[in-house]
């Protein structure tokens, strides 16, 4: 089964609980990014669970792993279900990492950020990078042997990972669109059809829902979609194949 998660990119908790009240059953996860998390804090996941909602926190931890170790225990304790964290913080963090992750929260390795290309990450690493997809699989190999459950991915990328990674992984697609939506500053997006026979678990969708005139229809239009495509007779054959 594949989830939706819609990212709460709005500044404020008010903000984000008149969203949130606007959509009903259809939405699995909620995600709350750095912008609402900065300014609102554990507060806002608190208010989200008084809702009876579930919480992914985008927080993209890098630092040494004493401290990533003692974040993650928090954010544990918050009762979050999905965390991110980065990759290129190396083994030793992500293993701390999930070392402190209580058994109700599920890690994710943020590898090559979506907005990089490679010629940015050849300057940011010194060496000769002829293409990002080989480095994003193999960062998201080093968090699988780090003991972290999932990546997150760009659409495009989510089969190549769901092989690498085996049938188990989460693989988290953001750049989620309709085929009438606005693609917005994207660029390497899928439908919720393609991104779920490609392997994804989780789909991420923020302005198609957020922006939209009716929120509450568009994320009954994703939820649709997402359960038809899993429902497609070529993605229950893979699935068995899998399991
Ligand atoms: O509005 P849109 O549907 O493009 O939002 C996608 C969400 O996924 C945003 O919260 C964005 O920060 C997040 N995201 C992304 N690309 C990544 C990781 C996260 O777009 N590689």
């Amino acid at each position: 089964m594949s989830e939706l998660v819609v990212a709460l990119d709005v500044p404020s908790q008010r903000d984000a609980l008149a969203l949130v009240d606007l959509l009903d059953d259809d939405v699995d996860f909620f995600k709350v990014g750095l912008e609402l998390y900065t300014r609102e804090g554990p507060g806002v996941v608190r208010a989200l669970h008084g809702r009876g909602k579930r919480v992914f926190l985008d927080l993209k931890l890098h630092d040494i792993p004493n401290t990533v170790a003692r974040a993650v225990a928090s954010a544990s304790a918050l009762e979050v279900e999905l965390l991110t964290i980065h990759t290129v913080g190396g083994r030793r963090m992500m293993e701390a990492a999930v070392d402190a992750a209580g058994p109700g929260l599920a890690l994710l390795g943020v590898t090559v950020l979506t907005s990089s290309d490679a010629p940015e990450v050849a300057e940011v690493w010194g060496r000769p990078v002829e293409a990002v997809e080989p480095e994003v699989v193999r960062l998201a190999g080093l968090a699988r042997a780090a003991g972290v459950p999932g990546v997150v991915a760009s659409p495009r990328e989510a089969r190549v990972l769901r092989g690498a990674l085996g049938p188990d992984a989460l693989v988290v697609t953001p750049g989620i669109r309709l085929p009438d939506d606005a693609v917005g500053d994207q660029v390497r997006i899928a439908t919720p059809q393609a991104a779920v026979a490609a392997g994804a678990t989780h789909l991420v969708v923020g302005r198609p829902i957020r922006e939209a005139d009716d929120p509450g229809a568009a994320a009954r239009t994703f939820g649709q979609a997402i359960r038809a495509a899993d429902a497609a007779p070529g993605q229950q054959a893979r699935e068995r194949a899998e399991t």
